[in-house]
């Protein structure tokens, strides 16, 4: 979720586009930054914690990562955080991100035994969040999968479906009565085409595309579970679509440059996630089919079978495997069928509009997610990569966290609720206010 980043950096770009608009927005919009288990926790070993796939992976395979480093302890969350609540509060966040780690909360990756302190850190978590008026948001999945579904195939087995529902189920019903905004997945094309493959399932030709399915109905069983189950007892508000949507932001970026045609397929929701798909724009016309091809490949994969009206994948992508798999002389495709259960099952069906860019179009998007809260170890390249709102210094034992520039800016944007970085400089110069770092809590 390099949405807002992009906004921040890009806001050159931006100016044109809203040229003539001011440069705020609306009140209900709303702001929030994230993190993930794997990425800022550590303790990976404590209590009945068992190994994630990425525990498994630095520490057999450290030479794979840029600078030989491990989750272990990353940005000692897990006994650090309420400084994570008081860098949210102090940027004033309206939501936080965070993803709830598998194996930490059900260390037999079964719903057989849950861990009392898995659960007892992420309550105090949504409680510390909830108790400054910051809004809990969590991804059920962002790569740390139980170690002991890897050893049967990962999410290329179709039953990952049905255990990840079961892992959902547990997660509603723990967190459900105080979390309501939910993300099922963090970038599935990800999980599917570059993890899978990296943490071990090497099978080049079906894994991916398995994987893809199993996502696919693993998100949807999640989804149908908690609108039927948990949304009626809660008069929660389901985000797993708005989730998505909040990943279109960018799309305004994009299609700015890029995508002025195809401006009925966006709105139909079948591209989403934005930070990848800004890479992908033809460079001329004679290649715009290719780029489409080329998107409906990375993106529409997830995206048609979810938002698009009749369902299913993608046409092209159908065709396209089609028709590699049989020249490589695989007696049917690639792609695994889907039944037409199977397609009513994945599609939302009462289809929302999906917003793409306020001014532009006068559609609602309703909020940013920036990534990230802090430095955090960000995989393969270890601890050498920062997005972080917030400085980590790795070589301090509390994990000391010192607010950036950005951080600085971010809180300007939030509270002003405006991007105009004349005003926000202008300030700067006459107030120290969020430049100390987090303090050690007592
Ligand atoms: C947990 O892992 C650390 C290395 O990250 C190691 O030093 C420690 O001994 C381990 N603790 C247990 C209880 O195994
Ligand atoms: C698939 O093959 C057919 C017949 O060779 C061709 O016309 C079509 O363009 C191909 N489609 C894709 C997406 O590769």
């Amino acid at each position: 979720m390099l949405v807002v980043s992009y906004v921040l950096c890009f806001s050159s770009f931006l100016h044109p586009l809203l040229a003539n608009k001011e440069l705020h927005f609306p009140r209900w919009f709303k702001f929030g930054a994230a993190t993930s288990s794997y990425q800022i926790e550590g303790s990976w070993n404590v209590s009945d914690k068992t190994p994630s796939i990425w525990d498994h992976y630095t520490h057999t395979q450290p030479h794979r990562i840029k600078d030989h480093s491990n989750g272990d302890v990353a940005c000692d969350s897990y006994n650090q955080y309420e400084k994570d609540i008081e860098m949210a509060e102090q940027l004033g966040l309206d939501f936080y991100r965070f993803s709830i780690s598998w194996p930490r909360l059900l260390p037999e990756g079964y719903r057989t035994r849950i861990s009392s302190d898995g659960r007892q850190y992420y309550d105090n978590l949504i409680n510390g969040l909830l108790d400054r008026g910051i809004e809990p948001m969590v991804t059920l999945y962002h790569s740390d999968m139980p170690k002991i579904f890897q050893d049967l195939g990962g999410w290329a087995n179709p039953e990952m479906a049905q255990w990840f529902a079961d892992y959902a189920d547990v997660v509603f019903s723990l967190f459900g009565d105080r979390v309501k905004l939910w993300i099922t997945f963090n970038e599935p094309l990800v999980a599917c085409d570059s993890s899978l493959q990296t943490l071990g399932v090497v099978e080049p030709f079906l894994a991916p595309y398995l994987c893809t399915k199993t996502v696919l109905m693993a998100h949807a069983k999640a989804y149908h579970n908690y609108k039927d189950n948990y949304k009626p007892m809660y008069q929660g508000i389901s985000l797993f679509t708005r989730s998505f949507a909040s990943l279109l932001i960018g799309l305004c970026l994009i299609r700015g440059k890029y995508l002025q045609k195809d401006k009925r397929r966006l709105l139909a929701g079948k591209v989403s996630i934005a930070h990848v798909a800004f890479y992908f724009g033809a460079e001329t016309q004679d290649d715009a089919e290719l780029a489409e091809l080329y998107r409906q490949y990375n993106f529409g994969r997830f995206m048609h079978p979810i938002y698009s009206k009749s369902g299913g994948w993608p046409a092209t992508v159908v065709e396209l495997m089609k028709n590699i798999s049989s020249v490589e002389g695989f007696p049917r495709s690639r792609l695994p069928p889907l039944t037409k259960h199977e397609v009513e099952f994945i599609r939302v069906k009462k289809y929302a509009l999906i917003l793409l860019c306020i001014y532009e179009d006068g559609a609602r998007i309703h909020g940013y997610t920036y990534w990230s809260l802090m430095d955090n170890f960000e995989w393969l390249y270890g601890y050498t990569s920062k997005f972080g709102l917030y400085d980590v210094d790795f070589s301090d034992e509390g994990r000391k966290r010192t607010p950036r520039l950005s951080a600085q800016y971010y809180s300007y944007v939030i509270k002003s609720r405006s991007i105009d970085s004349n005003k926000w400089k202008s300030q700067m110069e006459d107030t120290n206010d969020n430049k100390k770092p987090i303090d050690d809590v007592a």
